[in-house]
């Protein structure tokens, strides 16, 4: 089977960005080939999402759980966006520190919006080992995040450690719908 992947982001002081590198790293290791290739929806690159079966969406949550900038920019757009039957892991970047209340709501919001157009979601996350207060990023038994959540602020010291499993699971999750 041969994998190709578009890993789309938004970023407004890069860490989203940085993690979507290290994203790329680790599954085209785990592959063997190049199989991903990064979008920076900052210049409208939304449109190269129709050419994808399997896409990975990293989506930072700002200003008491907004959408970061350029997610919001094409909030509308994406709705036009052919979505059925896609698979589509998120991951996120946040501060359940300085914004407990509002952690990783973003990618929650995002998470909503692919699964109403019908695509298939993987790579839920378990809360643990985190500490905050509310986020709109967890499944209804607020068991899992709908995605990887990130936090560079605070545990950045886990991060790759958590992006290096999150990759092993989301590519076995994938292989085993497409089985
Ligand atoms: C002004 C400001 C508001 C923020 N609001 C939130 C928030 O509501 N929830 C959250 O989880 N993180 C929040 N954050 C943390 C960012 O999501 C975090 O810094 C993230 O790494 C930024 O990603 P980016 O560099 O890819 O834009 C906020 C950060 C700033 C500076």
């Amino acid at each position: 089977m041969c994998i190709k992947i578009g890993l789309f982001f938004g970023s407004t002081t890069c860490y989203t960005e940085m993690a979507g590198e290290k994203i790329r790293e680790k599954i085209d290791m785990l592959i063997g080939y190049p199989s991903v290739t990064l979008h920076n929806i900052a210049f409208n690159q939304i449109d190269s999402m129709s050419k994808y079966e399997f896409m990975i969406f990293g989506i930072p949550t700002w200003d008491y759980g907004e959408l970061q900038e350029d997610w919001e920019k094409h909030w509308e757009a994406i709705d036009s966006v052919y979505l059925q039957g896609k698979v589509i892991a998120l991951y996120g970047l946040g501060d359940q520190v300085g914004y407990p209340d509002w952690f990783q709501d973003a990618m929650g919001y995002l998470w909503h919006k692919v699964r109403k157009h019908g695509a298939q979601t993987i790579g839920a996350w378990p809360n643990k080992n985190y500490d905050f207060n509310d986020s709109k990023a967890l499944n209804e038994e607020k068991t899992f995040f709908v995605g990887l959540a990130l936090d560079d602020e605070n545990q950045s010291h886990i991060s790759d450690a958590r992006i290096t499993r999150w990759c092993k699971q989301i590519i076995e999750e994938y292989c085993s719908l497409k089985k």
